[in-house]
């Protein structure tokens, strides 16, 4: 059974029964803009039937198949997998089918596109700058011997060479830090904190010898010196990477403090 506490703001609180698939009703406001057709942006309400486990994209798609066809969002795998559907939900970037609607404790929620990302309509953002300063970071071993030989041996990591890089490997490229960055947000030009993650990434694989190459890259006005470490990627990322760390990391790199 569903139990719903009493108005206290213009935002009604809701407490979804933990026990309970019973029905409650959100509102659901979705930003609308067209920026191709110079459309400013607008929010577009709906009621929309929500239970315990009704993730804020499954409240999308059902505006989308019962009440307004045209709302612009990308998702494909909805298991937190392919970063694709990421957007502000209540003005947090958040991961759209990872975000559960009984755990925002609202009845009303707001989903915008993601900021420090051009739009291409509604909530679906353009990835462009993001990829591109993912593959400027060289996203992959780099060995002169990377040819499989018959001589080839096989290249024993210790778990603690493992460690090293792993939790930067579970980056989805969902961009959420990079939309949570407040340095994205004056410096176009900035690499973001997606992309320095990844370069640490590779910067702490012992498998690699690509280091020389990457330090050179991030070692730029643009690069590590124009993060401010204000944190805030690391706070949203769905994945537990820590951008704002693997910046400090790479900064130890350049001044000799780390080999
Ligand atoms: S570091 Fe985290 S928030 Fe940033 S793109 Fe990768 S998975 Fe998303
Ligand atoms: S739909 Fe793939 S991460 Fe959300």
């Amino acid at each position: 059974m569903a139990v719903v506490t009493a108005p206290t703001s213009s935002e009604e609180l809701i407490t979804i029964e933990k026990t309970s698939g019973e029905l409650n009703t959100i509102t659901l406001r979705i930003a609308r803009s067209n920026p191709a057709e110079g459309h400013e942006t607008t929010y577009s309400e709906f009621k929309v039937p929500v239970k315990k486990w009704t993730t804020v994209l499954e409240a999308i798609l059902y505006v989308k198949q019962n009440l307004d066809h045209a709302v612009a969002v990308r998702y494909s795998c909805r298991q937190a997998s392919c970063g694709s559907c990421g957007m502000k939900i209540n003005g947090k970037p958040s991961l759209a089918c990872y975000t559960k609607v009984s755990e925002l404790h609202s009845n009303i929620i707001t989903v915008e596109p993601m900021n420090n990302f051009p739009i291409i309509r509604d909530l679906a953002v353009d990835f462009k700058q993001l990829i591109s300063n993912h593959k400027k970071m060289k996203p992959f071993i780099i060995r002169e011997d990377s040819e499989v030989t018959p001589e080839s041996k096989e290249f024993i990591q210790t778990p603690k060479d493992v460690e090293k890089y792993l939790q930067f490997s579970y980056c989805i490229k969902c961009g959420l830090c990079n939309a949570a960055c407040p340095t994205m947000a004056t410096d176009t030009s900035f690499i973001g904190p997606q992309g320095l993650a990844q370069a640490y990434r590779y910067v702490a694989d012992n498998r690699d010898k690509g280091k020389e190459d990457r330090l050179k890259i991030v070692d730029d006005a643009h690069g590590i010196w124009r993060c401010h470490f204000a944190g805030s990627c690391s706070q949203v990322c769905p994945k537990g990477v820590d951008p704002a760390m693997a910046i400090q990391l790479l900064r130890g790199y350049l001044l000799g403090f780390t080999k």
